[in-house]
């Protein structure tokens, strides 16, 4: 009897363990042979295995173990570990997520070595070609057979790049992986009483993109804008590490009153609890902006510009970029709340993308 097909996935930060937490049950459920593999590219219990326990995904086969670096020595250094294990496993397919250093060394592994890739959430566009993520998610776009995107704008980018071929619009499988765990929050997560925190009165925070970590007058626009805004309300703010680290280079964390509250980044559950319940969200992540749309809470967006522009468009999310004064415009702008059409997820999206696999 021939043996099933064989995946070889490709992980390494945070937002991938969740994208694959669907789509690694989804693969072993229509028969498929999975080989999940985590570069190391996040490594902290809270930044890794705290997703792999709350979201009950497999524990990786292999850990190439690669940790933090320059984008040169991260991404070679993962091409150089993976190649083996390519070698050895033998997969029919790799499959990446999203535009990290990650996704690029698996997208590069894919076309050195001559096999098929396949590639969640391709065809996003920020424009902007001095993030690292742009260059990562338009190369591997550029190699990839199956393009699975998440929305009609993803298609049409592919389109205008000459990517026809292999695109499926198959919606957003981080939100479907939200609908399915924001109930097991609520059941759960104790975040809401230990910070004491009333749901609806307060705001959320997270930063932790490279334009805005890396350029000391955005993060201190911003920090400052969040102390501001905390004389009010709670602020809640669970810090990436890269953000903590660049701060105590530049003299340290903001003065954290009680209603400051930074926190080390948070398990998935626990985020999800905080977003469900926060009056406003504030944010520099791709994820978060989609989360808090799905949540129907408005949010801010701390870039000058946004992959996610649906959620632009329909009025619920508001690009505010790193300005102290145009955060703090956007934060104190009431909003009434705007209809919310569906933009994402379909419920069945992980089942779309094992059954396009099979084929
Ligand atoms: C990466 C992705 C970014 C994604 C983000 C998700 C790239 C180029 N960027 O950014 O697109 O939005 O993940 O969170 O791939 N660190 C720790 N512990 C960890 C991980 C990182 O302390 O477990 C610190 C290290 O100092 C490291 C820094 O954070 O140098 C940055 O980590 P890295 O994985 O290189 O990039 P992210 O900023 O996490
Ligand atoms: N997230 C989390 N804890 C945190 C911050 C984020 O669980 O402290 C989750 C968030 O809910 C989303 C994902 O991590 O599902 C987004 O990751 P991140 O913002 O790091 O990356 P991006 O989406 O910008 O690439």
């Amino acid at each position: 009897m021939p043996q099933a097909m064989k995946i070889l996935t490709v992980v390494g930060a945070r937002p991938q363990f969740v994208k694959a937490a669907l789509l690694s049950r989804a693969l072993r459920a229509a028969g498929l042979r999975e080989c999940l593999v985590h570069t190391g590219q996040h490594y902290d219990f809270h930044m890794s295995e705290v997703f792999f326990r709350e979201l009950e995904i497999p524990a990786p086969e292999v850990n190439l173990e690669i940790g933090s670096g320059s984008h040169g020595e991260q991404t070679g250094r993962m091409l150089i570990a993976l190649e083996p294990v390519v070698r050895e496993q033998k997969p029919d397919m790799i499959l990446v997520y999203g535009d990290t250093n990650s996704t690029l060394a698996g997208a590069l592994t894919a076309a050195k070595m001559r096999i098929p890739l396949a590639h969640v959430e391709a065809g996003l566009r920020s424009f902007n070609r001095a993030m690292p993520e742009e260059h990562n998610r338009v190369l591997t776009d550029h190699c990839s057979d199956l393009l699975f995107c998440p929305t009609q704008t993803a298609v049409e980018n592919l389109a205008r790049e000459g990517i026809t071929k292999g695109v499926h619009r198959t919606g957003d499988l981080m939100i479907d992986v939200l609908r399915k765990m924001a109930p097991v929050a609520r059941a759960n997560s104790t975040m809401l009483s230990s910070l004491g925190l009333q749901p609806g009165r307060f705001l959320l925070a997270t930063v932790h993109r490279a334009e805005n970590t890396d350029a000391p007058a955005r993060l201190a626009g911003i920090m400052a804008a969040l102390a501001e805004l905390a004389t009010a309300e709670p602020v809640v703010v669970p810090l990436h590490p890269r953000t903590r680290k660049l701060l105590a280079a530049q003299g340290g964390l903001p003065p954290q009153g009680g209603n400051l509250k930074i926190l080390e980044p948070v398990g998935y559950l626990d985020m999800l609890m905080l977003e469900q319940s926060a009056r406003l969200i504030l944010t520099d992540s791709g994820g978060v902006q989609k989360e808090a749309y799905d949540f129907g809470v408005p949010c801010i967006t701390l870039r000058d510009e946004t992959e996610w522009v649906e959620t632009v468009a329909t009025g619920w999310n508001v690009l505010a970029g790193a300005d102290f004064a145009g955060i703090l415009t956007a934060a104190r702008t009431p909003v009434s709340p705007p209809p919310r059409p569906p933009l994402f997820g379909t419920g069945h999206v992980a089942e779309a993308m094992a059954s396009l696999l099979r084929q």
